[in-house]
């Protein structure tokens, strides 16, 4: 918390500071109760890096009151945004353990927004994050056969690295919570189908795992798609290590999942980030 308060200080006396606060804050407020995409962070101010870091922290803090009369309108349970809300603190760690930085850089504070705008929520888990479909999402999802396309609206999936192996029991008392939830919180919105986008749907990991892990099982859940624009190998790098610069030589291998990773990059082979899509009735 001391960081959090020396930048709340900074913030005080510096109205170049305070005004990137108040606008990040209106653009949430803004956006409140919206299905994402949401708001894209301003460019922060200049300054003590040391305060800039956690501007983030203090936007979320401005915001707070809304967002939580936004849920209290939605009758969100109370648990639901504690966790959902829980992922500011994972973040702070997470950009220590993958960036060697404190506070939150932009990519894990853009990460946050979909929380801070009421469109992302934690329910068991996992996470669900309202979401209208682009012009790209929306026509892959129509040529797979789904019955939506540009402009719809369905739920996207994430998976926090916290709170356990994802056994198939945690994943369907998740999705029954979640079909429960957002009949009942949400009744005036329809959903699709559930859309993912992860390492964890590249169809090269069943056939390197175990039998009987719990990544294929989770897998086979979903009609896999295609592969998505983000790096796959930076992405199992930090989502199986937290680290994206040691040599292949020096990580660790005491997972399967971790031998195997390292294996097929060291046969010069390559990890996919890909969609994959899930019936929702
Ligand atoms: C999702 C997650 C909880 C699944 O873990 P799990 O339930 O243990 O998965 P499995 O049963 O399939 O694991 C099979 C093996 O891989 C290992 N493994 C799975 N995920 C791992 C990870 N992120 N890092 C290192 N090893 C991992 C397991 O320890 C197990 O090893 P073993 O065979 O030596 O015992 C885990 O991968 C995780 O925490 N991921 C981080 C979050 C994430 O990637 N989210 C998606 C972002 S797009």
């Amino acid at each position: 918390m001391q960081p959090v308060r020396a930048a709340r200080r900074a913030v005080l006396d510096d109205p170049g500071l305070a005004s990137w606060v108040t606008a990040t804050g209106g653009l949430l407020r803004a956006a409140m109760d919206t299905p994402s995409p949401g708001p894209v962070l301003p460019p922060r101010p200049d300054g003590e890096p040391d305060v800039a870091a956690y501007l983030p922290v203090l936007a979320c803090v401005d915001v707070l009151p809304d967002l939580l009369a936004d849920h209290a309108l939605r009758e969100v349970p109370r648990d639901v945004t504690a966790a959902t809300l829980a992922d500011v603190g994972r973040m702070l760690a997470r950009n220590r353990e993958w960036f060697g930085e404190a506070g939150l850089g932009d990519e894990l504070a853009g990460w946050l927004t979909r929380h801070l705008h009421g469109a992302l929520f934690e329910i068991g888990r996992l996470q669900y994050e309202r979401v209208r479909l682009g012009e790209g999402a929306g026509l892959e999802l129509q040529m797979a056969g789904f019955p939506c396309g540009p402009g719809d609206l369905t739920l996207n999936l994430h998976i926090p690295g916290e709170g356990g192996s994802l056994t198939p029991e945690v994943v369907d008392a998740s999705l029954a919570g979640a079909r429960a939830f957002f009949r009942k919180r949400f009744p005036d919105e329809r959903y699709a189908v559930l859309t993912c986008h992860s390492w964890l749907l590249d169809p090269q990991l069943p056939e390197v795992l175990p039998a009987g892990a719990n990544l294929a099982a989770f897998q086979r859940r979903f009609t896999v798609g295609g592969v998505s624009d983000h790096d796959g190998d930076t992405s199992v790098r930090k989502f199986v290590f937290g680290d994206v610069d040691t040599p292949l030589t020096d990580l660790p291998q005491d997972t399967s999942l971790r031998r195997a990773v390292v294996g097929l990059l060291r046969r010069g082979g390559h990890w996919q980030d890909h969609s994959g899509w899930l019936a929702w009735r």
